[in-house]
């Protein structure tokens, strides 16, 4: 087949084969870039391979180019890149590389196009392209990856127990190619990753948990999730999921699985929002419900607490997967924390107290908030649904008239502990805290409104009543 036409939309890839014609190289440009070029699916990344030393031909080329392509070479690896407008361009040299057993380390050997391709990870990921004037546009596809893009399959080209065990991520990444391109795992293949799957172990939790987010940024993240379950690798890699699946009846009376529910409000949450927080939010909003089910005659079973417990379960899990530790972890530990407000408020009277409560805890992030809880709501009872999301606008609409009104989502104390100290005269201490907390709770509880005026005059109330006296009566 031939894709000459095809990249001739990047003048680049002429250059790049003249620079190799000159050098007496052959050269490809291969892997992902080729497969999206013939999925027509749009890549900044290109690799090229050249049977010789690719930091050669990436200096030429980055002389051919001109000024400003500047190379960046990684004698380690033996690859050099250069960043060409919004492209990034990795070159490397053919290789015939083997994995030993219990190392990371390749040890590599230089070797042909067709060495090169026999040890990559999927048939899709296998083709190259010549750039060569010779054979320019050339697809060399020897494991029919075309069939497979046909097909929507995703097949390792080598036996799997080789390919899987020379690198044992590329089993999570067969699950999360399937999952972004929507295609399946042939049955060989997904077969090769349940016997493999224990060797998951030895590659690195930054690896894993990158993979993961991939699968998570998908359309359909379900689909990722219930490969890897089914694989038998996520109880591997994330057993607090695995936890969550399962019913179990008592006296005729079931829960649901929250397994699938969880998949569920992901796959929900993923088509209102493309934010990896707010769908680790929803990964982990019931987390905890393993942790808290208890079955009770009258009412049947409950998971009391499970959004307090899963908030606190949140940074262990965020520190074991390697993810950061920063607001981006307060902001998913607070939204499982607050997942079962905005129900609570729907199914009890709303009052403005709690309205304002929640726009305080919440602040700036009550709009993922509700897309969390919309996401939540998972019957499959149409009218039920409905009612919920009804429901969900009454709060939203509340939300924004006390919000017009009370200004508490970003709220700020009208009265500093600078105030309090000058008006009563008094050093830092415990009573400015007090009094602070006091006002907040009268404004949120909508004793007084939030304006300064209000405030100071029940801060001189509450400093009577805490035995202090004002500075001009002194
Ligand atoms: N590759 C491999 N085994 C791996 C990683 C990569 O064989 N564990 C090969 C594949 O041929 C792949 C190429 O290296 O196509 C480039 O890898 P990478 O950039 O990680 O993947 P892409 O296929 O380009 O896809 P994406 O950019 O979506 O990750």
């Amino acid at each position: 087949m031939q894709y000459g036409a095809e990249l001739d939309k990047l003048p680049l890839f002429k250059k790049i084969g003249s620079q190799a014609d000159a050098m007496g190289l052959e050269c490809y440009v291969v892997g992902g870039y080729v497969r999206d070029l013939i999925l027509g699916r749009p890549s900044k990344d290109i690799d090229f391979v050249c049977v010789g030393s690719g930091i050669e031909l990436a200096r030429a080329v980055s002389g051919a180019l001109g000024k400003g392509h500047k190379v960046n070479v990684f004698k380690n690896f033996g690859t050099a890149n250069i960043r060409y407008k919004d492209f990034d361009l990795e070159f490397v040299g053919a290789r015939k590389e083997s994995y030993r057993r219990e190392s990371r380390k390749p040890v590599v050997e230089d070797g042909t196009l067709q060495d090169d391709q026999n040890r990559r990870d999927f048939t899709i990921n296998a083709m190259a392209i010549c750039l060569n004037e010779s054979c320019y546009g050339e697809l060399i596809d020897p494991f029919d990856g075309v069939k497979d893009l046909k097909r929507k399959m995703i097949r390792t080209p080598a036996d799997p127990d080789i390919t899987f065990s020379d690198d044992p991520l590329r089993m999570m990444r067969a699950i999360r190619f399937a999952n972004q391109l929507m295609f399946d795992i042939a049955p060989d293949t997904f077969d090769g990753i349940i016997r493999n799957k224990e060797r998951i172990r030895i590659v690195s939790q930054e690896r894993i948990t990158d993979e993961l987010n991939k699968i998570i940024l998908t359309d359909t993240p379900s689909y990722g999730f219930k490969l890897l379950y089914h694989a038998g690798l996520l109880e591997l890699i994330f057993p607090e999921m695995t936890d969550l699946q399962g019913v179990e009846t008592i006296n005729g009376m079931s829960h649901k699985d929250n397994f699938y529910h969880t998949l569920q409000v992901l796959d929900n949450t993923a088509k209102r929002s493309d934010d990896l927080w707010l769908r680790w939010a929803a990964i982990l909003h019931d987390i905890a419900k393993p942790a808290t089910k208890r079955f009770d005659k009258k009412v049947g079973w409950t998971f009391h607490g499970h959004e307090d417990r899963g908030a606190r379960m949140v940074p262990g899990i965020f520190r074991k997967m390697k993810l950061p530790m920063n607001d981006r972890m307060l902001y998913v530990q607070k939204l499982v924390r607050l997942h079962l407000r905005p129900i609570a408020l729907v199914k009890d009277h709303i009052t403005d107290a709690a309205i304002r409560r929640l726009l305080f805890e919440a602040g700036d992030d009550v709009d993922d908030l509700m897309k969390l809880c919309k996401a939540d709501v998972t019957s499959k009872n149409d009218t039920r649904v409905k009612r919920y999301l009804a429901n969900f606008k009454k709060v939203e609409r509340k939300m924004l008239e006390v919000e017009e009104k009370d200004k508490v989502r970003n709220f700020q104390p009208p009265i500093s502990g600078e105030d309090i100290m000058q008006t009563f005269d008094i050093q830092p201490g415990r009573v400015i805290g007090d009094i602070k907390e006091q006002i907040k709770e009268a404004i949120m509880e909508g004793e007084i409104p939030n304006n300064r005026e209000q405030a100071w005059e029940l801060m001189l109330i509450l400093g009577k009543q805490h035995g202090l006296t004002k500075v001009d009566e002194k």
